[in-house]
């Protein structure tokens, strides 16, 4: 059943689905739409979303409507109003990682939508649902994003669009687009709050209302969160990070994460930071002084027009969201949000001044502490960088003009005070980090010799103290079993150099489970040589990757911690090891179940026969052949033959319940099962649904009652190939790459 529900719980008055209301007759807070719980199973959703981005069908191809589940699915597919909106990608920025002192952040470009804006994504649910009540006029007040997107989709539903805007205070771009689409403009004297205000009370039954506080848009914004989260896999960050003007988004994800979480879609939950300009902080105020009521701001004031709002109509919302993710509020200055602006642009990204609220803010939050310098954060951009080239004319071509007849000089908008993975101006100068990925070794016959490094990471922070000679560690979010393969690492290679090294806090945080056959000591060896190197100079390869052997003691794991991609290593008969790395297809994806089951290596070495028959060595060396020409040539229907093995996993059947019967697995996605490394994590092959893939592997333990983990895993290319890309960048954020101090 899907209804309107108001949005306060203690009221939770319901009405109809297709009532022309956005506020609670009763109580006045402002409505949502609520749906029954989602009866489908969550992998199979995971899978169909997946699909359907290859499909033709209409509602496919919007990145909207193929989350239609979690949609007001209620219209025909012809009736929907769409412009084939959302699909943007995420990217990664470099500099700007760099400028807020991360080791990485990536960007969801919400302005890469049909006109330019998030905006899209709310006004196809919103539209459609006004066609459908028959609404002969739709209108909005806005800061010009709103009314250019309304303007475009009223257009293509054929009904007229009348836009309020705040006079002379919105982009000459943007009111160029709701011109372009036929709009009626109305101008108002005052600001965004005003021309709201004056429309609300218009209350005519001509007009159906599209700002974000309409129930529909919201929906349609919700699906940022879908697709984003799928685009990653499933594998929540650590921080959704967004600007913050009349709150409509920062509700709207919020309640799309809760939805997702009640649908068993995420197990955890990312936080939600909303970003404000500081002329107009309503929300951000209100959370710095913990006070339970927002004060509007009787005049906002900011160059970042899109939000220039004093009076946020969805802060009760917001602060649900903010609760529900534990999430923040915060501001930046006019000019935190130019100089990040910049930055976003040298990253050949570029974004409108809003969208840059993301990026200051979380330089702060770094530099305060509150997010980790390893975190995972996806910044959202919401505004394309050609909505506002006022601002950018202005800020960059300022100096030029009083110097009248003289060429105007390219302007450096990047700040001075950032280097290559060392944020000076945040005062982290001194710090070191690594991130080391683990591995799935063996791949079936390929015992001892095949590894492939996967995107699960081992990751240090290193910080120089005084005095020589000592190491001190801090494990945030792993217990350390054993002795400390880092240190152990570490002090191997000291003692073979005779300089002392200077004294170190070094932070460890780990994603890669321990004891699971996934490569954590390995990583935790090949870590620990590589912080001795950030000081020591460069070893080379040879000499890392024997010491690394040498400790560990499989040259397999070791190889691929060290070198990345899909590696081959050899042992010569007196020990030392060669080793080759090459790319892994980046089509091909890992589905990888971890049960609980602690496993050590040892153990599961000991089951192994001594000796092996001639024919099952040749059977064995067959398949590490045509695995490997597989991977070379990309016949991936013989990966199935190629993981076959006689060497190792049958023996290992009475230490790992469910290996039998997964590696016995058929299923037309599925390219191939094996045991990873010693065990007991088992991975499935796939090149296209890895979600399917995982339901069917899970299929083998969740009768055996033992808990078990699923990542959805690709590889981590080749560090040589990481390094050239680094070098050529200038920005040097390679895994293994490490700066010197
Ligand atoms: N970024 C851009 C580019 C915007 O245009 C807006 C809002 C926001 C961020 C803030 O989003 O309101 O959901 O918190 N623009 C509205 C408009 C107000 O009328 O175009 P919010």
């Amino acid at each position: 059943m899907i209804h309107l529900r108001c949005s306060d719980p203690k009221c939770a008055t319901t009405l109809e689905l297709h009532e022309r209301a956005v506020a609670c007759p009763r109580c006045h807070d402002l409505l949502e739409i609520a749906y029954s719980p989602c009866p489908l199973d969550p992998f199979d959703l995971q899978a169909r979303w997946r699909r359907r981005r290859g499909s033709h069908d209409v509602r496919d191809r919007s990145g909207v409507w193929r989350f239609r589940e979690f949609l007001p699915d209620v219209y025909a597919p012809e009736q929907i109003v769409t412009l084939e909106e959302g699909n943007v990608p995420v990217l990664p920025g470099w500099r700007s990682a760099a400028f807020a002192g991360l080791a990485r952040v990536q960007f969801k470009h919400l302005g890469w939508n049909p006109t330019g804006c998030f905006k899209d994504l709310g006004m196809t649910t919103g539209m459609t649902e006004a066609k459908h009540v028959g609404a002969k006029v739709v209108a909005c007040a806005s800061t010009g994003n709103t009314a250019a997107s309304l303007a475009a989709y009223a257009a293509r539903a054929g009904i007229s669009a009348r836009v309020y805007l705040p006079k002379g205070a919105v982009s000459l771009a943007k009111l160029a687009q709701s011109l372009e689409h036929g709009a009626e403009v109305v101008e108002i004297e005052g600001n965004f709050d005003n021309a709201l205000t004056e429309l609300l009370a218009k209350g005519s039954s001509d007009l159906y209302f599209l700002n974000s506080i309409s129930p529909f848009r919201v929906e349609g914004q919700k699906t940022v969160i879908f697709e984003l989260l799928d685009q990653l896999d499933w594998r929540v960050p650590d921080f959704i990070v967004v600007p913050g003007g009349n709150l409509g988004n920062t509700a709207a994800f919020g309640k799309a994460l809760e939805e997702l979480k009640a649908a068993g879609l995420i197990q955890q939950v990312p936080r939600l930071v909303v970003v404000q300009a500081a002329g107009a902080n309503p929300l951000a105020r209100m959370w710095r002084e913990g006070r339970s009521e927002i004060q509007p701001i009787e005049n906002p004031t900011t160059a970042a027009t899109a939000i220039r709002i004093g009076a946020p109509r969805s802060w009760k919302k917001a602060i649900r969201a903010l609760h529900f993710t534990n999430g923040l509020a915060l501001d930046v200055t006019d000019e935190e949000i130019a100089e990040a602006k910049s930055v976003i642009g040298r990253d050949g990204i570029g974004c409108e001044p809003a969208s840059a609220t993301t990026l200051a803010g979380v330089r702060k939050l770094v530099a305060d502490g509150t997010i980790d310098k390893d975190a995972s954060v996806v910044a959202i951009l919401t505004g394309h960088v050609l909505k506002d080239t006022d601002y950018i004319l202005k800020r960059l071509r300022a100096p030029a003009e009083h110097r009248a007849g003289e060429p105007v000089p390219v302007a450096t908008a990047v700040p001075a005070a950032f280097s290559p993975g060392v944020a000076g101006s945040n005062g982290h100068s001194s710090e070191i980090k690594i991130s080391v990925p683990g591995s799935i070794a063996n791949l079936g016959p390929g015992l001892d010799t095949l590894a492939v490094a996967v995107q699960l990471y081992l990751n240090l922070c290193a910080k120089r103290m005084s005095g020589s000679n000592e190491l001190r560690f801090e494990f945030k979010n792993v217990e350390l079993k054993g002795p400390n393969s880092i240190e152990r690492a570490f002090r191997h290679l000291a003692a073979k150099h005779p300089a002392s090294f200077p004294s170190l806090e070094v932070q460890v945080s780990s994603d890669i489970p321990l004891c699971s056959g996934l490569g954590s000591s390995a990583a935790a060896t090949v870590a620990g040589l590589r912080l001795y190197e950030t000081f020591a100079g460069p070893c080379s390869t040879e000499e890392l990757l024997n010491a690394a052997c040498e400790l560990e003691g499989h040259p397999d794991n070791a190889a691929a911690a060290l070198l990345g991609g899909l590696t081959t290593s050899c042992q010569r008969p007196d020990g030392s090891v060669v080793a080759t790395t090459t790319e892994w297809p980046e089509d091909i994806g890992f589905v990888v179940l971890t049960p609980e089951l602690a496993l050590e290596t040892c153990a599961s070495r000991q089951v192994l026969p001594q000796c092996v028959s001639r024919e099952d060595a040749v059977f064995n060396a067959q398949r590490v052949a045509l695995l490997l020409q597989a991977v070379h040539t990309r016949q991936y229907s013989l990966f199935k033959e190629g993981l076959c093995d006689r060497w190792h996993q049958q023996f290992r059947y009475p230490l790992v319940p469910g290996l039998e019967r997964a590696l016995a697995l058929e299923h037309p996605d599925l390219l191939g099962v094996c045991l990873s490394g010693a065990g007991p994590s088992i991975v499935a092959l796939g090149e296209r649904n890895l979600f399917r893939i995982a339901k069917v592997l899970s299929g083998c333990y969740a009768p055996l009652g033992i808990p078990y983990q699923v990542h959805i895993l690709r590889a981590h290319p080749p560090c040589d190939l990481l390094s050239r890309e680094a070098n050529d960048s200038e920005y040097s954020l390679s895994p293994t790459l490490t700066p010197h101090w």
